[in-house]
C-alpha cells in the first residue's frame, strides 16, 4: 500500500510540473526569431545592408542570412555574421537561443561586454568574436558552456586576468585570447585542459613564469604561442618529451632565459620555432638537426640581457642537412661565430637567410648561389672576408642583400645586376670592395635601396642609374668617385632626375669634382636628403635647387662653390634654418636626432630584422613603453639596482622623446629646440631621483 502511496504523490507532482511547464513560454522558434530581431535592433551599423531587409518576419528566421536550422528540430544551430562589417552591442537574448551551436560575430565592429546570459547556450561548441571592440573581463560564465571546443577571442580589449572559470572547460581543444589586455600570470591549472591544441595568448600583457609541469601534462598540444607578452624564467629541458604533438611554438619577444633544451630534437612535428627577442644564451643545440619538419627558425635578438649575449658558438656543420624544409632562419643579433657551412645548399627550401650583427668570419660560401628559393640574405655587421661570391648574383629570387660592416673585398662582377629582377635591397657599405661600379646594376629595375658608401669604389659614376625608376634611396658617399670631366657640370645628374621616387641622394667625400647642372631641379619632387658635402664641386648652387620642395637636409659643406645660397632655398617650406653651405632643416635633424637616441639608448640599429621583417626599432620601442621599456634599453644602463626605478623612468622619458622626434609626418615631430629643452628637463630629473648634484 505504502508503495502505490507513493508513486500515487509521485505521479501529482509530475502531473503539477507538467502543467507549470506548460504554461511557462515554451522557447521555440518564435523564441529565436524574436532573439535576433532583438539582436538586429542592436545592430547600429550595417553598411551592406545584409540584414536589413533580409533578416525580416516575412521570411523564414532559417532562410536567414547567417542562419541554419538544425534539420530535425527545426531551431536556430548556427549564427554566423563573420566579416560583414557590423557594429553594435551583443543583447542578452542572444541566450535565448537554446540551440545554438556555432556562433560566429568575427571580423565586425561589435564593441560593449558579452552579456551574462551567453552562459545559457550550454549546447555551443564553437564561439568566435575575435577581430572586434568587446571590452571587459574575460567572462566567469563561460564555464557554463560545458560543451565548448572553440573559443577565439582574439583581438579584442578583454582585460584582467585569465579567469579560473576557464580552467574547468576540459573539453576545450582551442583557446585564442591574442591581442588582448590580459595581465597576470598563467595558472597551473592550465594543466586541467588536457584537449587543448592550440593555446593563444600573444599580444598581451601576462607576467611572472610559466607553469611548465603542468602545461606538461597537455600532451594533446599542438600549437602554444605566447609571444609579446612579459615572461620570464626558462624552458624545462624535457619540454619536447612532455609536449611530443607541438607543431607550432612560439614564445618571441618575452624575457626568457637560460638555455634552449637540449630535448628540443624530440619535438619532431614543429614547423615553427620561434624564441627570437629574449635572453637565450647557450649554444644551439646539435638536435635541432632533427627537426626535420622545421621550416620556421626564428632565434634572433637573444641580447636583450646586454650587449654581446646571446646565443653563441658557431653553427652546425650539417645544419643544413637534416632541414630540408627550412624557409626561415633567423638568427641575427646574437654571438655566433664560425663559418657560414657549405651545407647550406642543402637546405634548398631556404627564402631567408638572416645572420646580420653576429661574429661570422671567414668566405660566404659559393654554394649559397644554389639556393634558387633565397629572398633575403643578411650578413651585415660581421666578420666576413674574401669576395662576395658571384653565385649570389645569380639567385633570381633574391629581394634584399644585405652585407654592409664587414671586411669583403674584391670588385664586383661586371655583370652582377643582370640576373637580379627581384632586388629590391641591397647593401654593402662599410667594406673595402673595389673597382667600378657596373653598369650592369641598371638591370635590377626593381631597386629601391642601393647603399654602396665606404668603399674604395672608384672610376666614374655610372650614368645608368636613370634606369632604377623605384629608386629612394642611394648612398655612394666615401668612395673614389669621379665624374668624366673635373669642370664638367654632373651629367649623371640627368640620370637620376628619371628616380623619380628618390628620396635620399648621398654622394658625399667622393672626389668629384664638376658643376652642379641646373637639371638638380628636375631631380626627385620627392627627395629629401642631398648630401654632397666634400666632393671638390665648383661653380654655384644653382638656383633650380629650389623646385625641390621636399628637401629637409642639403649639405654641400666643403666645397670649392662660391656665390652665395639662391633665394629659392629660402622658400623651401621645410627646409628652415640653414648655415652657409651646409644647409640643413631642424625638422629633417630632429628625425634623425630620435633615431640616434634610439640607437643610443638601446644599442640596437634601426634596421632591425624581426619576425617576418615587420617591426623597426621604432617598432619595438613604441611597443615596448611603457611595461617592456626595461627589455629594449640597454641593460648597461639599468645595472645600478639601488637607482633601478629612477633609470627606468629616466629611459621611460628619454624614449618618449625619441619618438616625438621621429614621428613619420614631420608636421607631427616635435622641434629640435623642445627636444633638447626635454632632454635637459629628462637630465634634470634623474639628477633630482638619484640625489646626485645637477
Ligand atoms: C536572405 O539571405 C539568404 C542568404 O544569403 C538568401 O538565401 C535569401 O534568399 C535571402 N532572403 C531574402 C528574402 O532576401
Ligand atoms: C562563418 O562563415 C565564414 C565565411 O563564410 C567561414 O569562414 C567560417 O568558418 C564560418 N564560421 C563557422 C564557425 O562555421
Ligand atoms: C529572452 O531573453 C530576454 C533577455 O535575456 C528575456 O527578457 C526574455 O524574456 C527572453 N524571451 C523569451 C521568449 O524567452
Ligand atoms: C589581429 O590584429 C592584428 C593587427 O592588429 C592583425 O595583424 C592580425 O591578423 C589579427 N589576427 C587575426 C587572427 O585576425
Ligand atoms: C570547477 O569545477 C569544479 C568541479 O565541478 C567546481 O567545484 C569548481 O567550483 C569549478 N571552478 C570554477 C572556477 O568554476
Ligand atoms: C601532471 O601530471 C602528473 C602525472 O602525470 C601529475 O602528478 C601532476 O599532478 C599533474 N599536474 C598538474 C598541474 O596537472
Ligand atoms: C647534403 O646532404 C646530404 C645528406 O643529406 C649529404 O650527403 C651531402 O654531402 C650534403 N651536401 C653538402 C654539400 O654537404
Ligand atoms: C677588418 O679587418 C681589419 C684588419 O684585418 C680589422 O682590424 C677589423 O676589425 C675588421 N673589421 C671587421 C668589421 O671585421
Ligand atoms: C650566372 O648566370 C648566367 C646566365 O645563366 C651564367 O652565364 C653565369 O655563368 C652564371 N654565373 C655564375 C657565377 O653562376
Ligand atoms: C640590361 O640593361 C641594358 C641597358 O639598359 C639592356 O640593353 C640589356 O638588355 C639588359 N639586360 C638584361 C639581361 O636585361
Ligand atoms: C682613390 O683614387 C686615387 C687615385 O686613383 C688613389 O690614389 C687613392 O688611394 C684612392 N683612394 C681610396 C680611398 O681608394
Ligand atoms: C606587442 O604588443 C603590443 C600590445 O600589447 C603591441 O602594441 C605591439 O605592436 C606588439 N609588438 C609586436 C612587435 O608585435
Amino acid at each position: 500500500m505504502e508503495n502505490i502511496k507513493c508513486i500515487y504523490y509521485v505521479a501529482v507532482l509530475f502531473v503539477h510540473h507538467f502543467m507549470s511547464s506548460l504554461a511557462m513560454p515554451a522557447k521555440n522558434l518564435t523564441t529565436d526569431q524574436s532573439a535576433l530581431l532583438q539582436f538586429k535592433t542592436h545592430i547600429t551599423s550595417d553598411p551592406y545592408r545584409l540584414l536589413a531587409d533580409n533578416w525580416s518576419i516575412s521570411n523564414p528566421v532559417c532562410r536567414w542570412v547567417g542562419i541554419s536550422c538544425d534539420a530535425r528540430h527545426g531551431r536556430v544551430k548556427t549564427l554566423n555574421l563573420s566579416s560583414m562589417e557590423l557594429g553594435g552591442t551583443i543583447p542578452p537574448h542572444l541566450g535565448n537561443l537554446s540551440f545554438l551551436m556555432n556562433l560566429d560575430l568575427g571580423d565586425n565592429n561589435f564593441h560593449g561586454h558579452l552579456p551574462n546570459e551567453l552562459g545559457q547556450l550550454r549546447r555551443l561548441r564553437g564561439f568566435s568574436i575575435g577581430n572586434n571592440k568587446i571590452s571587459g573581463v574575460v567572462p566567469t560564465w563561460i564555464d557554463s558552456l560545458s560543451k565548448i571546443h572553440f573559443l577565439y577571442l582574439y583581438n579584442n580589449s578583454f582585460t584582467g586576468t585569465i579567469s579560473h572559470s576557464l580552467f574547468n572547460l576540459t573539453t576545450l581543444e582551442v583557446l585564442s585570447l591574442r591581442g588582448n589586455n590580459i595581465e597576470g600570470s598563467i595558472s597551473s591549472e592550465i594543466g586541467k585542459l588536457t584537449n587543448l591544441k592550440i593555446f593563444d595568448m600573444a599580444r598581451n600583457h601576462l607576467s611572472g613564469t610559466m607553469p611548465w609541469s603542468s602545461m606538461g601534462n597537455i600532451s594533446s598540444l599542438q600549437s602554444l604561442s605566447l609571444t609579446n607578452n612579459s615572461l620570464f624564467g626558462s624552458l624545462p629541458n624535457d619540454i619536447c618529451n612532455r609536449l611530443p604533438n607541438l607543431e607550432f611554438l612560439s614564445l618571441s619577444i618575452n624575457g626568457l632565459s637560460g638555455q634552449l633544451p637540449a630535448s628540443l630534437g624530440d619535438c619532431s612535428k614543429l614547423h615553427t620555432l620561434s624564441l627570437s627577442y629574449n635572453k637565450f644564451t647557450g649554444h644551439i643545440p646539435n638536435a635541432i638537426g632533427n627537426l626535420i619538419k622545421l621550416v620556421h627558425l626564428l632565434l634572433s635578438d637573444n641580447n636583450l640581457a646586454q650587449p654581446s649575449s646571446g646565443l653563441f658558438g658557431s653553427l652546425p656543420a650539417d645544419i643544413c642537412n637534416h632541414l630540408p624544409a627550412l624557409q626561415y632562419l633567423y638568427l641575427s643579433r646574437n654571438v655566433i661565430s664560425g663559418t657560414i657551412p657549405k651545407t647550406i645548399n642543402n637546405c634548398t627550401a631556404l627564402e631567408i637567410f638572416d645572420l646580420d650583427e653576429n661574429r661570422l668570419t671567414g668566405e660566404i660560401p659559393d654554394e649559397i648561389g644554389n639556393l634558387q628559393s633565397l629572398q633575403y640574405l643578411l650578413l651585415g655587421s660581421n666578420g666576413l672576408t674574401g669576395i662576395i661570391p658571384a653565385s649570389i648574383f645569380n639567385i633570381s629570387t633574391i629581394a634584399e642583400i644585405e652585407l654592409e660592416q664587414n671586411n669583403l673585398s674584391g670588385c664586383l662582377p661586371s655583370s652582377f645586376g643582370q640576373w637580379l629582377p627581384n632586388l629590391v635591397r641591397l647593401t654593402t657599405g662599410e667594406n673595402k670592395l673595389t673597382g667600378t661600379i657596373p653598369n650592369s646594376i641598371s638591370n635590377a629595375s626593381k631597386l629601391t635601396f642601393l647603399d654602396l658608401s665606404a668603399n674604395s669604389f672608384s672610376g666614374r659614376f655610372p650614368n645608368t642609374f636613370g634606369n632604377l625608376r623605384l629608386l629612394k634611396y642611394l648612398g655612394l658617399g666615401e668612395n673614389n668617385l669621379t665624374t668624366e670631366s673635373p669642370n664638367a657640370e654632373w651629367s649623371f645628374l640627368s640620370s637620376l632626375t628619371n628616380c623619380r621616387e628618390l628620396e635620399n641622394l648621398y654622394l658625399d667625400s667622393n672626389p668629384l669634382y664638376g658643376v652642379l647642372p641646373l637639371s638638380i631641379g628636375n631631380i626627385s619632387a620627392n627627395l629629401q636628403y642631398f648630401r654632397a658635402s666634400n666632393c671638390k664641386i665648383k661653380g654655384s648652387l644653382p638656383e633650380e635647387i629650389g623646385n625641390l620642395h621636399s628637401l629637409l637636409v642639403l649639405d654641400i659643406s666643403r666645397n670649392d662653390l662660391n656665390g652665395s645660397i639662391p633665394t629659392t632655398v629660402g622658400r623651401l617650406p621645410n627646409l628652415q634654418e640653414y648655415g652657409s653651405m651646409g644647409i640643413a632643416s631642424t625638422r629633417g635633424d630632429v628625425y634623425s636626432f630620435g633615431v640616434l637616441l634610439m640607437e643610443t639608448f638601446t644599442r640596437k640599429k634601426p634596421t632591425d630584422e624581426m619576425l617576418a621583417r615587420e617591426m623597426s626599432l621604432k617598432n619595438l620601442v613604441e611597443s615596448s613603453l611603457p611595461h617592456a621599456v626595461t627589455e629594449v634599453v640597454d641593460a648597461n644602463l639599468l645595472r645600478d639596482q639601488n637607482t633601478f626605478d629612477a633609470r627606468v623612468n629616466c629611459m621611460l622619458s628619454i624614449m618618449d622623446l625619441a619618438l616625438n622626434c621621429s614621428m613619420e609626418s614631420p608636421k607631427q615631430r616635435i622641434n629640435m629646440k623642445d627636444a633638447l629643452a626635454k632632454l635637459k628637463k629628462i637630465k634634470l630629473q634623474f639628477h633630482k631621483d638619484v640625489g646626485a648634484p645637477n
